[in-house]
């Protein structure tokens, strides 16, 4: 079973791991059996399973429905969940929503954000609840951006976004993620901080990667992102299976043959 302290042994040791998005029950005994490390139920569920046109619309009982469908059927991953839009803006619904997914089964809360969030990220961690913080291209800021855009480019922006990073992991944020950001970036706030930190879109240089399932398996509504791979009809997956792209994920993630190049942005 992964833990928090599997993964800090990883990002120690250099051993890269994986998340995927994952929704329901049967995708999760596949990713069981492909030994994936991580399962972040994700608010994308909110484009990929309900067909909003973003994250917004995801509920708090919309989070703890699919995260519930997850944890029963987990035995080997550790289990981060999504606190959706506007569900953790005062501490109190902060923790009552936490206490939900909690509940529900999941093992670390997602939020996104940065500085503003030390205080939330403190009181959760005291009452036993472990945070990853989500920086770079938030989707649920999607309206303050003007649309999913590319984050930190330029000195200001990296110096703010590195900031906010030491920031989180000092008021006690045990996991971060970084969305679409530069890879040096990205590598410097890895370097910077003792979380273990998950890449989507920020190269190959954090300490693990996560994809939206539905996206790895080449089930993509427009336009395909820049950083995602298709495993499914990778020829690597010979069966073309996706108990076996599954697989694929795992071994390119952990022996660095994912992400490459062509997948990050500079
Ligand atoms: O909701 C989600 O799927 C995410 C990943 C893109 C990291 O936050």
């Amino acid at each position: 079973m992964t833990t928090l302290s599997t993964l800090k042994k990883f990002k120690r040791e250099g051993t890269k791991f994986t998340c995927l998005t994952c929704y329901d029950s049967m995708f999760a005994r596949m990713m069981d059996k492909a030994q994936i490390d991580t399962i972040l139920i994700g608010d994308s569920l909110g484009m990929v399973v309900q067909g909003h046109d973003s994250t917004l619309p995801v509920t708090v009982d919309d989070m703890a429905y699919h995260t519930a469908n997850i944890a029963r059927s987990n035995q080997h991953a550790l289990i981060l969940a999504d606190l959706p839009f506007m569900s953790y803006v005062t501490l109190p619904e902060a923790i009552a929503n936490s206490r939900k997914l909690m509940q529900a089964g999941a093992h670390v809360i997602k939020i996104e954000g940065g500085s503003e969030l030390c205080d939330l990220v403190t009181t959760l961690a005291q009452a036993g609840t472990p945070t990853c913080v989500h920086l770079g291209l938030t989707p649920q800021s999607v309206n303050v951006f003007g649309g999913y855009k590319i984050q930190g480019r330029g000195d200001e922006a990296a110096d703010k976004l590195l900031a906010d990073a030491k920031a989180v992991v000092a008021a006690g944020a045990a996991l971060l993620v970084l969305e679409c950001v530069p890879a040096e970036l990205a590598k410097a706030v890895t370097e910077a901080v003792t979380a273990p930190v998950i890449g989507i879109g920020a190269g190959a240089d954090t300490d693990g990667q996560v994809l939206v399932m539905h996206d790895m398996l080449g089930m993509v509504h427009g336009r395909v992102p820049r950083f995602v791979h298709d495993f499914l009809t990778d020829e690597r997956n010979s069966a073309r299976s996706i108990e076996g792209a599954f697989a694929l994920y795992q071994q390119s993630v952990r022996e660095g043959s994912f992400p490459t190049e062509q997948h990050q942005f500079s």
